[in-house]
C-alpha cells in the first residue's frame, strides 16, 4: 500500500498506451452509431443481442444498419429477442464491402456470408446476403433466401474503416425465411434443477422460495443472462444475515447474482468494469464490479471480492458460474470491519480458514478452474498477488503483473464511461 503514490504515475503512462493501442486497433459498432441517431434502435439491439461486441471482435466487416422506421418493420412482428438477434445478423457481412466496392459490381453480383450463416443455424443458403448491381444505378441487396426480389437497396456510407470496418445504410431489412423462424428459447432451462445438482443447492432452494426473484431469474433466460451462483458452504453460512433481511432486501440480494445479459467466460475475462445486476434498479445502484487477474475472474462490491470458480453452465444466451462468496451489494449492507466473525464477514478473506481460499498454495483448491498456477514465484504468478485482497483494494506490492492489471482496468474503467 505504500507504494500507492509511486504507482499513480506509472498507472498513467500504462493506461496511455493501452488508450493509444485500443483506439488504433479496435472499432466500436455502439460508438459509431451512437453519431447517428437515425440508426439508434439498430444500435440498441445490437447491442441487447450481444452482436455488438462480437462485431468488434471481427475485422473484415460490413454493417448493413437500418434506420428506426425500418427496424419498425422487423419489431412490429414481436419476434422473440433469439429471432431479432438472427435477423440482423443476416445484416452483418463477413467482408468489408465500403461504396467503392459496392459500386463496382456493376453489371453483376455477389454473395455475401453473414454473420447469420456462420451461426450454423443457417440451412442451406440462407445466411447468405446477394448484392446486385440493379438498372437504373440502385444496387438492391436481398437475404439469399429471399423471393429472387429485392427490398432493399444501398443508401450511403456511413463509416469507413478500410478494410476492418465498413458501416452502409441499406433502405430496409433484409427479409429472410430461415432467421425469421421462431428459435426455441432457453426458457425452458430448468434453472433451479442446474443449480441445485452443481454445488448451488442452498442458493437453488433459496431462489425457489423467493417466487418474485425466481421469476425475475425465469424470465430473463431468454434475453440472454448471466448467473453468479455462490457454492453451498457460503451461502449456508450466510443464511443467517439473509434472513434478517427484509422481503424486499431478500429479493434484491438474490437479483444481484443475476447478470441480464449473456457472458462468456471469455467475456468476464476481458470486458471488466462495472456490471448492472437483476437487481440495478438506477444508474451506479446494485451494481459489482468485474476484475480479472490474469485467468482468474472476481466480482467486488464494496463489501465483498468473490471469486468465480468455475462454469457451470455455458450456452449462449445463459452463462452460469460459481462463484466463492455470497455478493454482499452496499446497498444492503454496510461495510464492516474486518472482524474474524464465524459467519463468513464481508472481510474476512484473509483470514478465512476455508479450504477454498488460494492461500494454501501448497494445496490448490479442486474447485478453482484455473488451477494451473500453483506456481511459488511470486514474479510468475500474478493471480495469487491478488487472490487474498480482502477490501476491494488493489495491492500494488506485487511488481508488474499488478500494475500492467490495475493500468488495464483503469483504462476499461475510463471507456466504459
Ligand atoms: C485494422 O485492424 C488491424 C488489426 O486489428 C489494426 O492493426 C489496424 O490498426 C486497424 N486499422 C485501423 C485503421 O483502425
Ligand atoms: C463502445 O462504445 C460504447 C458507447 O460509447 C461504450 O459504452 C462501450 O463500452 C464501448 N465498448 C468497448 C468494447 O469499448
Ligand atoms: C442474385 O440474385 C439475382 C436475382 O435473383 C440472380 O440473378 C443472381 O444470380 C444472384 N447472384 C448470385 C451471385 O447468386
Ligand atoms: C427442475 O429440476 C428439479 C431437480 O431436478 C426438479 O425437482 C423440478 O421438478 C424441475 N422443475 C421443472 C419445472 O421441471
Ligand atoms: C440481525 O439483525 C440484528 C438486529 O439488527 C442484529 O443484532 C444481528 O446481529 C443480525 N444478525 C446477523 C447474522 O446479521
Amino acid at each position: 500500500m505504500e507504494l500507492r503514490p509511486a504507482i499513480s504515475a506509472g498507472t498513467m503512462v500504462i493506461s496511455m498506451v493501452f488508450l493509444l493501442i485500443s483506439t488504433t486497433h479496435a472499432h466500436n459498432i455502439t460508438r459509431i452509431l451512437a453519431k447517428h441517431p437515425e440508426f439508434s434502435t439498430f444500435n440498441h439491439y445490437l447491442t441487447l443481442t450481444h452482436l455488438a461486441p462480437e462485431i468488434n471482435q471481427k475485422t473484415t466487416i460490413t454493417v448493413c444498419a437500418v434506420d428506426n422506421a425500418a427496424m419498425n418493420d422487423i419489431l412490429a412482428k414481436h419476434p422473440s429477442i433469439n429471432t431479432i438477434k438472427n435477423m440482423l445478423s443476416v445484416h452483418v457481412l463477413l467482408d468489408y464491402f465500403g461504396a467503392k466496392k459496392i459500386h463496382q459490381i456493376r453489371d453483376g453480383s455477389a454473395l455475401a456470408a453473414t454473420m447469420f450463416q456462420a451461426t450454423g443455424s443457417a440451412p442451406g443458403s440462407a445466411g447468405f446476403v446477394n448484392i446486385t448491381d440493379l438498372k437504373g444505378g440502385k444496387v438492391g441487396f436481398a437475404a439469399k433466401d429471399n423471393d429472387g426480389t429485392f427490398p432493399s437497396h444501398f443508401v450511403k456510407s456511413v463509416e469507413e474503416i478500410p478494410y476492418n470496418i465498413s458501416v452502409i445504410q441499406i433502405s430496409g431489412i433484409l427479409p429472410s425465411e430461415a432467421a425469421e423462424a421462431p428459435t426455441p428459447g432457453p426458457s425452458a432451462l430448468n434453472l433451479t434443477g442446474i443449480l441445485s445438482a452443481h454445488g448451488c443447492k442452498v442458493f437453488a432452494d433459496t431462489l425457489l422460495a423467493s417466487s418474485d426473484a425466481e421469476k425475475t431469474f425465469q424470465d430473463s433466460l431468454d434475453g440472454g443472462l448471466t448467473v453468479f451462483c455462490p457454492l453451498d458452504d457460503a451461502m449456508k453460512a450466510f443464511l443467517p444475515k439473509y434472513k434478517n433481511l427484509t422481503a424486499a432486501g431478500k429479493v434484491a440480494l438474490l437479483e444481484y447474482h443475476g447478470v441480464p445479459v449473456y457472458q462468456s467466460m471469455s467475456m468476464l475475462k476481458s470486458n471488466n468494469g462495472l456490471m448492472n445486476t437483476l437487481a440495478t434498479d438506477g444508474a451506479r445502484k446494485f451494481d459489482f464490479t468485474v476484475q480479472n487477474d490474469g485467468e482468474e475472474v472476481t466480482l467486488k462490491t464494496t463489501i465483498v471480492t468473490a471469486k468465480i470458480t468455475g462454469t457451470l453452465f455455458d450456452e449462449q444466451p445463459v452463462g452460469i458460474y460459481t462463484i466463492n462468496k455470497v455478493l454482499m451489494p452496499k446497498e444492503l449492507f454496510k461495510a464492516e470491519a474486518p472482524t474474524p466473525a464465524p459467519a463468513p464477514a464481508p472481510e474476512e478473506a484473509a483470514d478465512s480458514p476455508k479450504p477454498s481460499k488460494k492461500k494454501s498454495k501448497k494445496a490448490p483448491s479442486p474447485d478453482t478452474e484455473d488451477s494451473d498456477s500453483p506456481a511459488e514465484s511470486p514474479d510468475d504468478d500474478p493471480a495469487d498477488q491478488t487472490a487474498d485482497d480482502d477490501n476491494g483494494a488493489v495491492r500494488f506490492d506485487g511488481g508488474r503483473f499488478g500494475l500492467l492489471a490495475f493500468g488495464l482496468s483503469v483504462l476499461l474503467g475510463f471507456s466504459l464511461l
